[in-house]
């Protein structure tokens, strides 16, 4: 049974097109079906709005900043368990914890500091089909699901 999930190659990943690459082809490699795929870029307000369950916390202004700092790719993705397999390949949200806990994942390859991570990744199956309709709000996960 195929399971949705949104992704996010962030800005930082995104600048450099070697590991923007990369990134695809690891997607690519884990048998991720790419449903969906846009390049965009966040005002501010964005920004916020994605991510204000986090207002308040230490790293919420930098996180902001950052994720409206240039162009990122968001993608819709399906495979068996899509959400908790893509969190699995993307590794802990802390880079010296990605590096030193499992090296393999994308953060500790490509991610720079715990903001600058590389990649976002729904945590379950009801936000992934929040953060798909604030993505692609013209997608329907209903009538996707109903073809397959
Ligand atoms: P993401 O999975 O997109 O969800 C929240 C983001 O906040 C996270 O990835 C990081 O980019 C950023 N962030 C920065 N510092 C921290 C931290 N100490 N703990 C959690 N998230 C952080």
């Amino acid at each position: 049974l195929l399971q949705l999930t949104l992704a996010i190659i962030k800005p930082d990943a995104v600048a450099h097109p070697l590991i923007l690459e990369a990134l695809h082809d690891k997607i690519l490699e884990n048998n991720f079906i790419i449903v969906r795929s846009k390049e965009l870029i966040w005002r501010k307000q964005d920004s916020e709005r994605f991510y204000a369950e986090h207002a308040g916390r230490f790293f919420y202004q930098r996180l902001i900043e950052y994720m409206s700092s240039g162009p990122m790719q968001a993608y819709i993705l399906a495979r068996e368990n899509a959400v908790s397999q893509w969190r699995e390949l993307m590794g802990p949200t802390k880079v010296f914890r990605a590096r030193y806990m499992s090296p393999n994942t994308l953060r500790a390859l490509y991610g720079l500091t715990d903001t600058r991570n590389t990649t976002h990744g729904s945590d379950s199956d009801e936000s992934a089909r929040r953060e798909i309709s604030f993505f692609f709000p013209e997608f329907s996960v209903k009538e996707w699901m109903e073809q397959c």
